[in-house]
């Protein structure tokens, strides 16, 4: 059956709701192999972390799923207050979400009204664009410059009407990253005029440069921040959905009004408990992180196709060659990746750093799918 909205029905939608574009992800493995007949596909597409959840968590959910047909505690007590206890934060001060996605919805919830306006980087996380749509709000998009997000910008286009910006450190999809001396100019033009300053540190986990900011540090001094992490990226849980927040108590109060009941799941909880602990697992993945950095830099670079210096779990680069058709070859290669395109980079493609035999795989894919493009004439 078609999904066309009927006649009818078009005019009971909120008219802003009728203009959201439908989140698209990265191709799941499973799809591209039904797709073109193949096996052993890789997904090198959501930085996702490659070695998998830790195995603490994995035997916790072995233990926990006997209790799955009992609801969990709706506000994941344990959980929060291991992440207190991590930051040395109080445990009010912690939101969590189905993922970091469904707290970015609560604050707009909470903040958002019709043409209301959201301040983020023209080239970004889908998301924010996104829930900005749901409640009727202005996306106020601010170029990159040099595939950074460009602070000064964003502070020059605050109007009376902003009350949400959305910034993420390291940057997706480019992977860099900005300063302290920046960060703390933007936090305080946003804290003066009464803005909610959300920093998304999805990959923060993965950053090495010591110049940059954690949201960590500015918490307890700045009433209008909100800094968002995730358990979906280093942790290896993007497939239970488990994000938080950390912000003042007032704020969190208001996110915990429109947060729905049980909104992260009994195993999903107890998983990323186990995964906080897991510290060697942390250290493994950033060890494998960095190596593959190093060597798909290395590739990326030999090849001339531009890598972006990245300080995440990703890399961004510009092949010489149409990014579309080489993103599409690669898929029928089994290769799974990012074209840019609907992040407003369509001459660009974006890799996660996988294992060093999956990192092997993709350039050697990467280089035949290429040769074929430049004898083709593409
Ligand atoms: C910059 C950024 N923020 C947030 C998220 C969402 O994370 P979660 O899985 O916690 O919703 C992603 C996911 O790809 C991301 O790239």
């Amino acid at each position: 059956m078609k999904a066309e909205i009927p006649d009818w029905a078009k005019t009971r939608v909120m008219p802003h709701v009728l203009s959201i574009p439908v989140y698209v992800p990265g191709k799941p493995v499973a799809e591209v192999e039904r797709e073109f007949g193949i096996s052993d596909a890789i997904k090198l597409a959501s930085n996702e972390n490659p070695l998998g959840p830790s195995p603490l968590a994995m035997d916790t959910i072995s233990k926990t799923i006997a209790m799955a047909h009992i609801y969990p505690e709706s506000t994941s007590p344990e959980l929060r207050k291991s992440l207190a206890k991590r930051y040395d934060v109080e445990v009010n001060q912690i939101v969590l979400g189905n993922g970091s996605d469904e707290i970015m919805q609560m604050l707009a919830h909470v903040f958002l009204g019709t043409e209301d306006e959201v301040i983020m980087p023209e080239m970004s996380f889908s998301m924010y664009k996104i829930v900005t749509r749901l409640f009727g709000g202005k996306s106020v998009m601010v170029p990159l410059k040099e595939y950074h997000a460009d602070l000064k910008a964003m502070g020059a286009s605050i109007t009376p009407k902003t009350r949400i910006l959305f910034l993420s450190n390291p940057h997706s999809p480019t992977g860099t990253i900005f300063n302290r001396a920046d960060f703390e100019e933007l936090l305080d033009t946003t804290r003066k005029r009464g803005i909610i300053f959300v920093l998304d540190e999805a990959y923060r986990e993965y950053v090495e440069a010591p110049d940059c900011p954690s949201g960590i540090d500015y918490v307890d001094r700045s009433e209008h921040l909100i800094f968002l992490r995730t358990f979906s990226k280093i942790y290896g849980l993007a497939g239970l959905r488990v994000g938080y927040g950390i912000a003042q108590p007032w704020l969190i109060e208001l996110l915990n009004r429109v947060r729905l009941p049980f909104n992260v799941n009994l195993l999903a909880q107890e998983a990323a408990s186990a995964a906080l602990m897991d510290e060697d697992h942390i250290t493994r993945s950033c060890k494998v992180n960095l190596q593959g950095k190093e060597f798909l830099m290395q590739s990326l670079t030999n090849l001339d196709f531009d890598p972006i210096p990245t300080e995440s779990n990703f890399i961004a680069f510009r092949p010489d060659c149409d990014a579309e058709k080489l993103y599409l070859g690669l898929l029928r290669e089994g290769i799974i990746v990012r074209h840019l395109k609907s992040f407003g980079l369509p001459s660009h493609i974006r890799v996660t750093i996988g294992l060093e035999e999956q990192n092997v795989k993709f350039m050697a894919a990467l280089k035949k799918v290429a040769n074929e493009l430049a004898h083709a004439g593409s």
